[in-house]
């Protein structure tokens, strides 16, 4: 292994990388960003690592959601506020019914590149470039529009800190205050076992204060974290700083950075870049994610075996995770390091309709989940999170729920750029599932329950 620095990575093959037409316009770009401030500053980011050491001893749960990918037109405030509104919902109901203090990360503030499995594809009978998420190039379906423009890393970098200064804007100004939980509701969302939930927070609450036992102010904070996957990489190198203070290297574009599940190959440039910042990190596992590679990427990335470091999303489809995720959580075991295992039941689960659209079914998705908690508590692990991809708004891009959307129905408000979104009222009836499937751990015999430990 050679000495790392922030560039470090350039010697290595790096998958999923645009061809920038000028080098010298994308150079440009790369000096002003790395004279930007940063977006977010080192203590928020090892706040979060040590919540996530904390999550991976079962003491906290990972809530991680947002878009499959931000795009730049959505930087507005509503969009903005339903997808805090709704995490904030899902982590009060996944709090107050699960019983586990929640980790709030948002797939948000900097999620604008993707990874593709075809470099181009055909429209109109033309071969033109995919998209590759606005830090790239644009959605339209045109040639000078899917032409990588490096003016575009300058533009996210814009967008994400008005995303992220509305959100810091949004928590001071007390819209996560939990006295206050009225204010996340969804403006058309009647979910009455919702309701039901707030009015018991509010009257734990109430209960409370007569105690005095609240420490003050504990209710008004709230962390919010922001994450991304760390694709584009001139672009995460140009936001990798040094911090004196620290004598470390952090990533300040965001509080977490995950490596997809195409692009986490032994050898690659993107290990490289990642393992030598201090920001937790994400590891995404698929179904070609052999367990002896697992063990070995976790060990390049985290040789010290630091608390909270790694988070290990698996994503291997309903069908398939019952063969594919005890492999793995017995290789991490045997080699014998410890991880927070998180699962993402979005991405083994896409479908596409009748019509041609990219769709999920609920159904498989809550299954994946069910399954994953199982999994690991027959195999004596636990499952510390979930990763969604969702929005607040009322989008039509998977099927199921308890508004009983059918591929019929999925035309009507099909905005995702990229990967199907669960909207704001399947959001939270996940939470609600899942909220029942940590209580029941929680009880006398269950996983966390004190005896069994
Ligand atoms: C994603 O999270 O949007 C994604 C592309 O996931 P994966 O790397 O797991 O395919
Ligand atoms: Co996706």
């Amino acid at each position: 292994m050679g000495v790392w620095n922030p560039h470090s990575w350039q010697a290595f093959p790096a998958l999923q990388q645009p061809e920038y037409p000028d080098p010298s316009a994308l150079e440009a770009v790369l000096a002003r960003l790395r004279r930007l401030p940063p977006l977010v500053v080192p203590d928020e980011v090892d706040r979060l690592r040590q919540l996530l050491a904390e999550a991976a001893l079962g003491k906290r749960f990972l809530l991680q959601g947002g878009d499959c990918a931000e795009q730049f037109r959505d930087c507005q405030p509503e969009t903005i506020a339903d997808k805090l509104r709704v995490l904030l919902q899902m982590s009060v109901v996944l709090t107050h019914i699960g019983r586990r203090p929640v980790i709030r990360v948002g797939r948000i503030a900097g999620q604008y590149a993707k990874p593709r499995s075809n470099p181009t594809e055909q429209v109109r009978g033309q071969e033109i470039p995919s998209y590759r998420g606005d830090l790239v190039n644009g959605l339209e379906a045109t040639p000078e529009s899917r032409r990588p423009d490096p003016e575009r890393m300058s533009q996210a970098y814009f967008h994400a800190a008005a995303t992220l200064n509305f959100i810091r804007g949004l928590i001071d100004g007390g819209f996560a205050d939990l006295h206050h939980p009225e204010r996340w509701e969804l403006p058309r969302q009647s979910h009455r076992a919702y309701r039901a939930v707030l009015d018991q927070v509010r009257e734990s609450l109430e209960f409370l204060a007569t105690l005095g036992n609240l420490e003050r102010g504990a209710l008004e904070r709230i962390d919010f974290f922001t994450s991304h996957e760390a694709l584009l990489l001139p672009f995460e190198e140009a936001l990798t700083r040094w911090v004196p203070e620290q004598q470390s290297h952090y990533n300040l574009g965001a509080h977490m950075l995950w490596v997809g599940d195409r692009t986490r190959v032994p050898g690659g440039a993107h290990l490289e870049f990642l393992r030598g910042l201090a920001n937790p990190i994400g590891v995404k596992a698929g179904p070609g994610a052999a367990p002896e590679d697992l063990v070995r990427i976790l060990e390049f990335l985290d040789p010290h075996q630091v608390p909270g470091r790694i988070t290990v999303v698996t994503r291997f489809g309903a069908g398939r995770i019952r063969e594919l995720l005890p492999p793995l959580v017995r290789a991490v075991r045997r080699a014998g390091r410890v991880v927070l295992w998180c699962c993402d039941p979005m991405h083994g689960n896409g479908v596409t309709s009748g019509r041609g659209l990219k769709t999920r079914r609920f159904d498989d998705i809550l299954s994946e989940l069910r399954q994953c908690f199982e999994l690991h508590r027959e195999e004596g692990s636990r499952l510390g999170g979930v990763h969604f991809e969702l929005t607040g708004e009322d989008v039509t891009e998977c099927t199921g729920g308890i508004e009983g959307l059918s591929e019929a129905d999925l035309p009507r408000a099909y905005e995702t750029g990229c990967d199907p979104r669960l909207n704001g009222t399947q959001s939270l009836e996940m939470a609600f599932l899942i909220a029942q499937v940590l209580r029941d751990e929680g009880r006398p015999g269950g996983l966390l329950a004190p005896a069994s430990r």
